[in-house]
């Protein structure tokens, strides 16, 4: 039976069975419809839920209002539903000076009524503090039921769906070793002394920061931008954006991480660890994460070199902080100080200052991309900011330099928006001279000369001059060769822009007629790097019809979309005579693409493009059978992966492509339906969770024998 199903005589087995069944039906039903990705076969869940109904009807008082048999399907959230908070989410008070720690230090001391000797030593736990979205979760007898956004600290959103796609996010907590007292073994200890159990708490309310790592930012904004999207402010903004979509899938793909910061236990049998510092241990043991670089220190002094400490050396980080928190480290003391209406009195947060810098507007330049959008860049004169020097600015577009009246020669201030990228914040009035004229925007495009115009309501300013103007023309050049496109390794950017200068490619299909004789004449090129630019332009040639697509540098279509239209249309002949109805009737591409990708295919330039392209030996097609032919054999299909640790010779996501390649699945969470889990180096939670459900454990190596199996 793959339900696994069991004999139930009792009252009490049947309704720890019927519990055990609706949490998987849940799981499976969550996994099915929101995401998409099943993890077992419709016959294994039928089983599952043809179990709990049988059940059902044998034990009608044992049935829950909230049983899944009372739903059918389950699809995606579209209202947020309000959770009112078990304890209240509060906010900090801040300190934005050396001067406010000593007063919060002060005012400690005094509320405490100890020697002053004693508590100017008290110990204070220092975390960085991230900036990001704050969640409330809730743990049921070790089973993430419930996941809440602050909302007014009293009641906030349910966003249960979207936090469960956060691969970081542990569905199920590890149980830890602990004394028939209630003590949690410290992880040095014992556990085998009389009256340890491995156990879990009954009720744990965890309080964390959900966030977008900056590279996971980076990433997402570069694709917005190459697909005329208007880029996000800051990875906070995009994780705020990212939790409360209202379909769970969208949240699913952006790259979202969480830092656990908090713990309530609220158990007869476990008892809340007596520090902060220790809570954080307990909350890693879990299996949540917890941001590594905390620290205790003594005295008000020692808190203020932790925050000077992290003050530059934050911004190494893959996330975003914006300031340190400082609590007592003993919570006994917590309830002595209690709070606020506002805010504890335990607890501060040290902002670091914003980081801006004033400087000077020396110019403002017009970059225009490969699909005519003109974008005003500022000039400006060095200044350092949050550990870079920054020379140029963004200034967005026209409404927002009309916006900001800023003018050249203006004494500027500058902020990294999220400390990222440098924008201009304001203008400093008074530093303003007196001949200073508004600024004109220019109505011509700044490199062909080309009358600009702006279409329907879209704030960018293009140059209709696709096909003539240098700028466009270089830039598709440029991103024909790029490593998502044809990847033609050894020829990049500053190659192509010299080729166009030396006017030997004008179109892509020119780079298919250089030739060795007009290679050599251009400037510092050797016969190695040109025989090596020419043997993988020639090499590009049979790259698949998703990157030829791709490169083809349709607005709005970029790596995932190609691939999409590729599957889909296995020729550039079939995509080239799609119709509008067809292609807006594919899932993920709709009406206004439709159209956009119809009307690129209806210029002479493209098809001439095309045409030469073929011509000159480019393959326009994926051979069908070769594709399927080059599917792996399906060794691991209804194998389910979990891949922890550090591996040595793959990355993670190398490893799970390996698994996927081969039919298998890979999760982040340990369970029973785990078929192997993976361990590499310092493999944490997930190693020992998958020690206790008898997990087959896997080594590097062993995984990799896996892989090469037939
Ligand atoms: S503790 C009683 N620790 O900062 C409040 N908060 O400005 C307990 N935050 O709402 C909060 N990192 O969203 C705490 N290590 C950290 C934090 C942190 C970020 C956020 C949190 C809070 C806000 C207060």
């Amino acid at each position: 039976m793959s339900g696994g199903q069991i004999a139930v005589h009792d009252v009490d087995t049947a309704r720890l069975r019927m519990e055990e069944l609706a949490r998987r039906v849940e799981h499976h039903r969550f996994q099915y419809y929101v995401l998409d990705a099943p993890e077992i076969s419709d016959a294994a869940f039928d089983d599952l839920y043809r179990e709990l109904i049988a059940l059902e009807e044998k034990f009608p008082d044992l049935k829950s209002p909230n049983s899944p048999t009372m739903r059918v399907g389950a699809p995606p959230n579209t209202e947020f539903k309000q959770v009112k908070h078990r304890v209240p989410m509060l906010s900090l008070s801040n300190a934005m000076s050396n001067e406010d720690l000593e007063k919060w230090e002060e005012r400690i001391v005094k509320g405490l009524d100890r020697p002053v000797d004693e508590a100017k030593q008290l110990a204070f736990a220092c975390e960085l503090k991230i900036d990001g979205l704050s969640i409330a979760l809730t743990y049921k007898k070790g089973e993430f039921v419930e996941g809440a956004t602050r909302g007014d600290g009293e009641v906030g959103e349910d966003v249960t769906l979207n936090l469960k796609t956060i691969s970081v996010m542990p569905q199920a907590l590890t149980p830890l070793p602990v004394t028939a007292d209630g003590r949690i073994l410290l992880a040095g200890e014992a556990t085998d002394q009389p009256g340890v159990t491995m156990r879990v708490p009954d009720l744990v309310e965890v309080r964390g920061e959900v966030y977008m790592p900056v590279s996971a930012f980076q990433t997402l904004n570069e694709a917005l931008l190459d697909n005329n999207e208007p880029g996000l402010a800051n990875p906070r903004n995009a994780a705020a954006g990212s939790l409360r979509q209202k379909n769970p899938r969208n949240t699913a793909k952006r790259r979202l991480a969480l830092f656990a910061y908090f713990v309530y236990v609220t158990d007869e049998l476990i008892k809340q660890p007596p520090t902060h510092v220790e809570s954080l241990d307990f909350l890693k043991r879990l299996g949540l994460p917890v941001e590594k670089n905390h620290e205790v220190v003594h005295g008000a002094a020692a808190v203020k070199n932790y925050c000077d400490k992290w003050g530059a050396a934050r911004h190494g980080l893959d996330y975003q902080t914006d300031g340190v928190v400082v609590k007592l480290d003993d919570r006994s003391l917590w309830s002595e100080l209690g709070h606020t209406s506002h805010s504890p009195r335990w607890a501060i947060a040290y902002k670091y200052p914003p980081e801006e810098a004033e400087t000077v507007l020396e110019d403002v330049q017009f970059e225009v991309g490969r699909t005519g959008a003109v974008t005003p860049v500022a000039i400006l004169s060095p200044v350092r900011l949050a550990g870079t020097t920054v020379k140029r600015a963004s200034l967005h577009n026209s409404d927002q330099i009309a916006r900001l009246d800023v003018r050249i020669g203006d004494t500027v201030i500058v902020r990294k928006a999220g400390d990222i990228i440098p924008e201009i914040l304001s203008v400093n009035p008074s530093k303003r001279k007196e001949d200073s004229l508004p600024f004109v925007y220019p109505t011509r495009c700044p490199v062909c000369d080309t009358l600009l115009a702006r279409e329907g309501d879209e704030v960018a300013v293009r140059c209709p001059n696709t096909y003539g103007c240098l700028s466009q023309r270089e830039r598709r050049l440029k991103h024909w060769v790029s490593r998502d496109a044809m990847d033609i390794e050894g020829v990049g950017e500053v190659l192509v822009a010299e080729f166009v200068k030396n006017d030997l490619v004008n179109r892509p299909s020119d780079f298919y007629k250089l030739t060795i004789d007009k290679l050599m004449a251009l400037p510092r090129m050797g016969l190695k790097s040109v025989e090596k630019a020419l043997k993988n332009i020639e090499g590009s040639k049979t790259r698949p019809l998703s990157r030829v697509i791709n490169a083809l540098g349709i607005r709005h279509v970029g790596t995932t979309m190609a691939e999409l239209l590729a599957e889909r249309y296995p020729s550039i002949e079939s995509l080239r005579n799609a119709s509008v109805s067809e292609l807006a009737a594919i899932e993920g591409v709709g009406p206004v693409l439709a159209e956009t990708i119809v009307s690129f295919f209806l210029e002479p330039q493209v098809n001439v493009l095309i045409d030469e392209l073929k011509q000159l030996g480019v393959r326009m097609e994926d051979d069908v059978e070769e594709r399927n032919a080059n599917a792996l054999p399906q060794t691991l299909a209804g194998k389910i992966f979990v891949i922890t640790g550090t591996l040595e010779k793959l990355d993670r996501a190398e490893a799970e492509k390996a698994v996927k390649d081969r039919g298998g699945k890979a999760t982040s969470s340990v369970s029973k339906n785990t078929s192997y889990l993976v361990a590499g180096a310092s493999a944490g939670s997930k190693l020992g969770k998958a020690q206790q459900l008898n997990v087959p454990v896997l080594t590097e190596d062993e995984f990799l024998e896996l892989l090469a199996a037939e």
